[in-house]
């Protein structure tokens, strides 16, 4: 394996930034050892102490203030960029003309031309290598793809043990928005579809499609904002905390919530409700798959196990059946310090092994994991966002995609 270590940068030190670089820390612990050395470059955020911050606690060597300090360090090789969605587009087109391979966050851009602006980047730079004559990679971080309890059941779908899903019922409840005083940020900019909807439905809406292919229409689109102003923060907002706000107030430009139908390429029908309002569900994420011969569930507040029923067992004891996750699970082997049954695993965790998926696509070495999304999947999901804002705005009326 060479010796040359992959030299890593973060863009963005908030909620998410956090855990790429603690991703990026762990992504040679993790499977085979014999794995391109890492070496941990930079941080860059514009709010500096909470930069270095995050340099300090994840080992990095350095703090930015400006991710083109980044584009301009010739020692780095490949870059996250998380920030708000409206300033991917830009940063990804400086990393790329600076010959960096970029892990973009969801949703890959603000809105839908931004994304076919970063497709058409992606289509620009394929081909084109990096200093070290790599091709360049340009990717997005679909984190919950990464689970290998979803994994586990996305084996049960594709083995056709569900003979086949009929329905998929996702749901994405969060009450980060719940308070009317919670400061005004980037999450609360950009038109319909890029509150609720892209914030948290690009996590669902991408699992629904890795479990049963593209989303081909959708349908019965309702969504609302309860919250219609927020005030402007009087100091740094990171993530969803809370900070001392001004009486000086902004509108909010998108949805709080909403729910949609939907039919997959697999002829499942997908019900989602998906919320930022909903008291008492900090982060709950959870699908429900039935057919005529299984059916499964799995809640990511319990992210080591899923629940699980066909017809093995005998009827009289027949009954969804709690299941750990353990080696034979895919993903689960290796892909944590401790990777026994009942032991756990950790949302953070995915972030480890979406970075090896990533830094093993640079490198060019097979890691045996799924390559990470392009921009043109990024792309997709704003495509299927739109879509279910187009139904919203039509009473509902049904959206055909592709
Ligand atoms: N995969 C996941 O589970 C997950 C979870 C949360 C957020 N996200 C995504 O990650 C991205 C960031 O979300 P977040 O919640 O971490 O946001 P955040 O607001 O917590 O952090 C963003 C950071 O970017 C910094 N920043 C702003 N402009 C900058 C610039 N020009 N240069 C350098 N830094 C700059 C801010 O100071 C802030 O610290 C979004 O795309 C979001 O959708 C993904």
């Amino acid at each position: 394996m060479t010796e040359t270590p992959l030299s890593v940068a973060v863009i963005g030190a908030g909620m998410a930034g956090r855990a790429h670089a603690y991703g990026y820390r762990q992504a040679g612990s993790i499977y085979d050892s014999d794995f391109p050395r890492i070496r941990l470059a930079a941080i860059a955020d514009a709010n500096v102490p909470l930069g270095e911050d995050a340099t300090r606690r994840y080992g990095f060597e350095r703090t930015y203030s400006d991710w083109r300090q980044v584009a301009e360090d010739p020692e780095i090789d490949a870059v996250s960029i998380v920030v708000g969605n409206a300033l991917h587009l830009s940063i990804a087109r400086g990393l790329l003309e600076a010959g960096k391979h970029v892990l973009c966050e969801k949703p890959l851009a603000g809105t839908l031309e931004d994304a076919q602006a970063m497709v058409e980047l992606e289509r620009e730079y394929a081909g084109r290598t990096d200093a070290q004559g790599r091709p360049l990679i340009t990717s997005v971080g679909y984190t919950v793809r990464r689970m290998p309890a979803l994994n586990a059941i996305r084996a049960k779908v594709e083995g056709g043990e569900f003979g086949p899903v009929t329905n998929f019922i996702g749901t994405y409840l969060c009450d980060y928005s719940c308070d009317e005083r919670a400061p005004m940020s980037w999450r609360y900019k950009g038109g319909p579809g890029s509150g609720a909807l892209g914030d948290l439905g690009s996590h669902v809406i991408d699992t629904g499609e890795l479990i049963n292919g593209p989303i081909t229409a959708v349908r019965g689109a309702v969504m609302d904002t309860i919250t219609k102003e927020r005030p402007l923060p009087l100091g740094a907002v990171v993530g969803h905390q809370h900070v001392e706000v001004s009486d000086e107030v902004e509108p909010v430009e998108n949805e709080d919530f909403l729910t949609f139908t939907c039919s997959f390429a697999n002829g499942a029908v997908g019900t989602y409700t998906i919320s930022r309002v909903a008291f008492g569900t900090p982060n709950s994420q959870t699908y429900h798959l039935v057919g005529p011969r299984a059916q499964a569930s799995f809640d990511i507040t319990k992210p080591a196990e899923f629940m699980y029923d066909d017809a093995q067992a005998a009827a009289d004891t027949r009954g969804q059946r709690r299941v750990l996750i353990n080696p034979e699970t895919p993903l689960y082997a290796n892909s944590c310090a401790m990777d026994a049954p009942g032991i756990g695993y950790n949302y953070n965790d995915n972030f480890a092994i979406q970075a090896r998926a990533f830094l093993g696509q640079v490198a060019g070495v097979e890691t045996g994991l799924d390559p990470c999304a392009g921009f043109a999947d990024g792309l997709h999901t704003l495509e299927v966002i739109q879509a279910i804002a187009a139904s919203a705005e039509q009473g509902g009326a049904e959206v055909r995609l592709g």
